[in-house]
C-alpha cells in the first residue's frame, strides 16, 4: 500500500523505481542554473536509482556530446559542490541525451516516444517518466497535450506497472480565473497525482525544518497563538534587478513571481495547525485551511494595508545600478511593482488580531527570506527602568542565506547596576551540520521520482491564494500607482511601507 493518498498505487514512500527525467526547455535558464546542477549533485551523492537516465527537450540544433559539454560547464559554475568530479561525470554524461523538437510538433513527441523506448531496453528504466515542463507557463497545456496524445501519459486507471508525472513550473495561472483554466486543461491529459506543481520554497531546508521546529518541540508550539505572538513578519527580499528577465517581468511583476506563491507557502507553513499525519495529503489540509482563513481586503485595506513599489536607479553594493524602467525589455513607463508589502489577518482562533506583515523586493540592500515571530512584551510591572533596553523577543528563522535559527531574549548585564540587554541564542545549519543544505530541487525532483508530493503545490492551495490576491491585481488595473519609482536601488523599500507599520505601532526588523 502507499503511505498517502496522492501517490499512486504500489509506490512505496522512500524507494526511487528505475526511471528517465525528461526536462522541457533544456537549453533554458533554469535547466542550466538549477535542473542540471540538482540532478548532477543526486548523482554525486549517489541518490538517483542506478537505472536511470535524463532526456533534455529542446528545439536548438545540437547533439548529445555538444549538450554533456553545456552542461558540464554550467554544473561547474553553478553547482553547489565544484569543480565537476571526473569520475562521477564520466559515468553521469553517458546517461544524459538531447532530443532536438518544438513543443507543438506530433512528430517530436512520437520520436520521443521511441527515444525513450530505447532507453528503457539500455538503462532498465521500466518505462517510468518524469515530464520537467522548464518553459514558459504558455506552453504547459500543449505539451500536455502533445505527451496524452503519443500515450507518454499513462492513463492511471488503467496502467498500473508503470508510472509518468508532470511536474508544473511556477507561475500556476496569472489569476484566480486562468488558474482555474489551466487547470481544467491539465485535467483532460493528466490525473491531480500526476501534477507536481513546483515552488522550490518548499523544498528549502529551512522551510520543510519549519514543521519539525513547530511540532518537534513542545516548548514553542504551546507559544505559537495570539495570546504570545504580537505579530510576523515576512520576508522575501532580494539585491538583484530583474536582469535579462525584463520581459517576463513586465508581464509578472512581484506578486505573480514570489507573492502568490513563495510567500503565501511559508505564511501557510507558519500558520497551520498540527496535521494528523505527515502523509502528503493531511499536511497540505492544513495548509489550505489557513489560506481560506485569509480576511479578504477590504476597499480601505487597498489604501492602508497594501504598498506596492517599483526602484528608481541607485546604488548596490557602491556600484550604480539602474532604474526598472530603464532596464532592457521594460517599458519606460512601466507601472510594474518590483516591491509588496501586506498586512494579512488570519482569520481563525489561533490568530485573530495577529497582523502578517509581508514584505517582498527587487533591488533591496541584500538578499534575505527570513520569517520572524514578534512575541508580545511582558507586562511592564517590573524592571520598568529599563524599558528603553527591554525589547520583545524574536524568534527570527532565517531561510536563506545563512541559514539558521536565532532566538532573542533579554539578559541581565553582569555587574551591580544590572542593565538589561538584547542577545541572541543562535544555531546556524552551516557550522552545526558542517555542511551546506542541499539546493531545493535536488530535494524535489527527487521526491516527485518517489512519488512523494508534500512539498508540491496542491490545486485548493493554488486557487486560494489567487483568491485572496486577484482582487488586488484587479483594483490595481483601475488605479495608477501614485509615484512610480517610489524608492531607491539599495534601499529597503519605499516609505509608505514604513508608513503602514508605524500606523500600527511597529516597524520592520533591520535585517
Ligand atoms: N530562470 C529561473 O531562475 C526560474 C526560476 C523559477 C522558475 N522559473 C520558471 O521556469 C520556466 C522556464 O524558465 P527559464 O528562465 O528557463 O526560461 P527560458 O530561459 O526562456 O527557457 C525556455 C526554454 O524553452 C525553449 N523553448 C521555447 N519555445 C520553444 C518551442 N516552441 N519549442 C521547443 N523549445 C522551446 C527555449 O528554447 P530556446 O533556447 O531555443 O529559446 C528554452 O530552452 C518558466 O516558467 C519560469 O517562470 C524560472
Amino acid at each position: 500500500m502507499s503511505s498517502h493518498p496522492l501517490e499512486e498505487p504500489g509506490v512505496s514512500s522512500r524507494f526511487i523505481d528505475p526511471c528517465i527525467l525528461v526536462i522541457f526547455g533544456a537549453t533554458g535558464d533554469l535547466t542550466a542554473r538549477k535542473l542540471f546542477p540538482a540532478v548532477y549533485n543526486l548523482a554525486r551523492e549517489g541518490q538517483l536509482p542506478s537505472q536511470f537516465a535524463v532526456v533534455a527537450f529542446a528545439r536548438r540544433d545540437k547533439s548529445s556530446e555538444e549538450f554533456r559539454k553545456e552542461m558540464k560547464e554550467a554544473i561547474n559554475k553553478f553547482s553547489r559542490v565544484k569543480p565537476v568530479d571526473e569520475a562521477i561525470w564520466k559515468n553521469f554524461e553517458q546517461q544524459i541525451f538531447y532530443h532536438k523538437a518544438e513543443f507543438h510538433e506530433a512528430s517530436g513527441y512520437q520520436a520521443l516516444d521511441k527515444l525513450l523506448k530505447d532507453l528503457d531496453g539500455r538503462f532498465g528504466t521500466k518505462g517510468n517518466r518524469v515530464f520537467y515542463l522548464a518553459t514558459q507557463p504558455s506552453y504547459f497545456t500543449t505539451i500536455c497535450e502533445n505527451l496524452h496524445t503519443s500515450e507518454l501519459i499513462y492513463d492511471t486507471k488503467i496502467v498500473k506497472d508503470k508510472w509518468s508525472r508532470v511536474i508544473i513550473e511556477k507561475p500556476f495561472g496569472n489569476n484566480l480565473e486562468s488558474a482555474h483554466a489551466l487547470q481544467n486543461e491539465l485535467l483532460k491529459f493528466l490525473a491531480e497525482q500526476q501534477i507536481y506543481r513546483i515552488d522550490h520554497y518548499l523544498g528549502k531546508e529551512t522551510v520543510q525544518n519549519l514543521m519539525v521546529f513547530r511540532f518537534a518541540n513542545s516548548l514553542f508550539e504551546s507559544l505559537w497563538n495570539n495570546r504570545y505572538i504580537d505579530h510576523v513578519q515576512i520576508t522575501v527580499a532580494e539585491e538583484i534587478g530583474i536582469g535579462r528577465r525584463g520581459a517576463f517581468f513586465e508581464e509578472a511583476g512581484l506578486l505573480r513571481d514570489i507573492r502568490q506563491n513563495h510567500m503565501m507557502q511559508i505564511l501557510s507553513l507558519v500558520a497551520m495547525e498540527p496535521p494528523v499525519g505527515l502523509d502528503a495529503n493531511a499536511i497540505r489540509d492544513e495548509k489550505v485551511k489557513v489560506l481560506r482563513a485569509l480576511r479578504p481586503f477590504t476597499k480601505e485595506d487597498f489604501k492602508t494595508s497594501i504598498v506596492r513599489g517599483q526602484y528608481d536607479k541607485g546604488f548596490i553594493g557602491g556600484e550604480p545600478v539602474k532604474g526598472y524602467r530603464e532596464e532592457d525589455n521594460v517599458d519606460p513607463k512601466s507601472n510594474i511593482e518590483t516591491y509588496l508589502a501586506l498586512r494579512l489577518f488570519i482569520d481563525n482562533w489561533r490568530w485573530h488580531g495577529v497582523p502578517f506583515y509581508m514584505r517582498g523586493g527587487k533591488r533591496l540592500p541584500k538578499r534575505a527570506s527570513e520569517i520572524a515571530i514578534q512575541f508580545k512584551r511582558p507586562p511592564g510591572v517590573l524592571f520598568q527602568e529599563h524599558n528603553n533596553k527591554h525589547e520583545p523577543n524574536v524568534l527570527a528563522i532565517r531561510i536563506q542565506p545563512d541559514e539558521g535559527t536565532s532566538l532573542k531574549i533579554n539578559c541581565k548585564v553582569p555587574g551591580p547596576a544590572s542593565p538589561i540587554q538584547p542577545v541572541k541564542m543562535d544555531f546556524r545549519y552551516g557550522s552545526y551540520f558542517g555542511m551546506s543544505p542541499p539546493e531545493a530541487y535536488e530535494r524535489l525532483i527527487l521526491d516527485c521520482m518517489i512519488g512523494d508530493s508534500t512539498l508540491f503545490a496542491r490545486e485548493d492551495e493554488v486557487f486560494s491564494s489567487w483568491k485572496l490576491l486577484t482582487p488586488v491585481l484587479e483594483q490595481w488595473k483601475t488605479t495608477e500607482p501614485d509615484c512610480f519609482p517610489n524608492y531607491q536601488a539599495g534601499t529597503w523599500g519605499p516609505e509608505l511601507a514604513d508608513e503602514m507599520m508605524k500606523r500600527d505601532g511597529r516597524k520592520w526588523r533591520i535585517l
